[in-house]
């Protein structure tokens, strides 16, 4: 019930100081089109100012008079075309959400013929072709920045794209399949394993994997606890790249290297995400950004 009165409630309120409006405007010609009311020789409105100064009894020009109807009629015409009641689409069903669209399909077709070329070139003719280049490089700022970072080194669980640590493989295929449909990096939650100390003793074994400051008393005892680790981190903790999971060896953490955040992490589990841009950029669009990721990682070599 509160909920259609404020769908409702501004729309009326709007339609209806709209309206009163355009009367308003009407009456107010009709009052003011005609002489006043008749005095003795009707010449004056019988007002005086400063001993001589009189208003005389005349009509608005016509001039002004018809600038005030075609207003009217104008407001009347557009509001009949054009959503401005906000109650109606409007005669021309137009919608800002439409012309949007509009703008969007005449781009893309303003566009089709030069990314066709695009879309077939491989990272050597990319990298000597500036145009290619520089909309590759605007294709990232503007979809890929805010999560990756502008220089693509990405931030704690944005993985860095220019570092040759690829979660899911740093091959033109792999990193087109990781842009197009998307990735989920997905960890279960492993409290049950052990006892709280049990995972401590886990993250100094995950530590002890990439030579960094660990215990290694504690290190050993969390190696035996490691085998369900392992089924996916691989035996080596070298991971592998078919589910993302990531190389515990190389000392370089997507979420921290903290050892509370380790035993959070095998706790609680990780749940990572990256859109699929499948709906949002097209085929050649995927390919030219997918060249600039990839000689992004190539400069660094
Ligand atoms: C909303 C944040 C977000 C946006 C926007 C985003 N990404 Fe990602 N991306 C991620 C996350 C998070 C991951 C890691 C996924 C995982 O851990 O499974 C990822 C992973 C990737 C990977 C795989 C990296 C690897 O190591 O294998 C590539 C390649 C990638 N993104 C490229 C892009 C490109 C190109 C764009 C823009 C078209 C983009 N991303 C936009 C969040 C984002
Ligand atoms: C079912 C597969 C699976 C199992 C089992 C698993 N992991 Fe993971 N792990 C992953 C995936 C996938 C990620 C990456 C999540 C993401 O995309 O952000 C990950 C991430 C991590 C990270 C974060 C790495 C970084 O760079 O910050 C650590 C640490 C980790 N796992 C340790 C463990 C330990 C220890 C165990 C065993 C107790 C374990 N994992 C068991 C799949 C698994």
């Amino acid at each position: 019930m509160l909920g259609e009165f404020n769908n409702y409630f501004w729309p009326v309120l709007v339609a209806s100081i709209t309206i009163i409006g355009i009367i308003g405007c009407y009456v107010l010609l009709k009052l003011t089109g005609k002489k006043g009311p008749e005095n003795d020789d009707n010449s004056t409105s019988g007002h005086v100012w400063d001993g001589d100064l009189e208003e005389e009894n005349n009509p608005l020009p016509r001039w002004w008079v018809g600038l005030f109807v075609i207003t009217i009629i104008w407001g009347l015409i557009y509001l009949a075309l054009y959503p401005g009641l906000i109650l109606t689409d409007g005669y021309l069903k137009w919608s800002q959400l439409g012309q949007y669209q509009d703008e969007v399909k005449d781009a893309d077709k303003k566009f089709a013929a030069m990314y066709k070329d695009f879309g077939q070139m491989d990272l050597e003719q990319f990298i000597n072709n500036r145009k290619a280049k520089k909309i590759g490089k605007k294709i990232f700022l503007n979809n890929c920045a805010q999560c990756h970072g502008s220089d693509a080194r990405g931030t704690t669980s944005f993985p860095n794209l220019t570092d040759h640590d690829w979660l899911y493989g740093g091959k033109m295929i792999d990193i087109k399949s990781s842009i197009t449909n998307g990735r989920n990096g997905v960890m279960p939650a492993l409290a049950s394993i052990g006892t709280k100390k049990d995972l401590w003793d886990i993250a100094h074994y995950v530590k002890s994997l990439s030579d960094s400051k660990h215990h290694p008393m504690k290190a050993l005892r969390g190696k035996e606890k490691f085998g369900i680790c392992a089924s996916c981190h691989g035996a080596d903790g070298k991971g592998n790249q078919s589910i993302g999971a990531p190389n515990l060896t190389d000392h370089i953490w997507l979420h921290g290297e903290s050892f509370e955040g380790i035993v959070h992490r095998i706790t609680y589990g990780i749940n990572n995400e990256m859109p699929a841009w499948n709906d949002r950029l097209t085929p050649e669009q995927i390919h030219l950004v997918s060249l600039y990721t990839r000689m992004l990682s190539k400069d660094n070599h």
